[in-house]
């Protein structure tokens, strides 16, 4: 698994009880999916499903969340991503786990419709990242 997000909350996002809103949280978790399946294909994606998930967890205001992901599995036009959500503790810097979820990301061209998934740098023969000018 690889991080692809970190964020520290702020008072903004809470909810009335003076925790952090559940859907500030889901936002996250689903920008850091979307990461995660750009860092393995060169294809613009929009959310098609999120599966399950349960918060184990509150998330407080200044606590440090980590959004670990890796692709778990990859058909003709989707791809489906795990991320893992960990909070550290501002004060005590205890780590624990807030959620997790798979996500399900279709692969979409510039009319919105879906098409082939394209394996990032194909074209480079170790997989390495295009550079301007290439
Ligand atoms: C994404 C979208 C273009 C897909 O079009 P569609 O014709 O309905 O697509 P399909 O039903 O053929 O599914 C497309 C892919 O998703 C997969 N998929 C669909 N439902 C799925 C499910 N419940 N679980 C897992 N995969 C699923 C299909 O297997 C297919 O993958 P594959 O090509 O790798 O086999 C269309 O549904 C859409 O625009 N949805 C809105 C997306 C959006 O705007 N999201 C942001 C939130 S508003």
């Amino acid at each position: 698994m690889k991080e692809y997000l970190k964020i520290s909350l702020l008072p903004k996002d809470t909810n009335m009880h003076g925790t952090i809103f559940g859907g500030v949280i889901m936002s996250y978790l689903d920008l850091a999916g979307a990461i995660c399946a750009r860092d393995r294909f060169d294809n613009l994606f929009v959310t098609i499903v999120v599966r399950e998930m349960r918060f184990l967890h509150p998330v407080y205001v200044g606590d440090l969340l980590s959004f670990r992901g890796e692709v778990i599995d990859q058909g003709t036009t989707s791809v489906t991503v795990k991320i893992e959500v960990d909070a550290e503790r501002i004060d005590s810097r205890e780590v624990f786990r807030v959620t997790d979820a798979e996500i399900v990301y279709v692969a979409v061209d510039r009319e919105r419709g879906k098409t082939p998934l394209i394996a990032r740098g194909h074209d480079q023969p170790d997989g390495a990242p295009r550079r301007k000018g290439q």
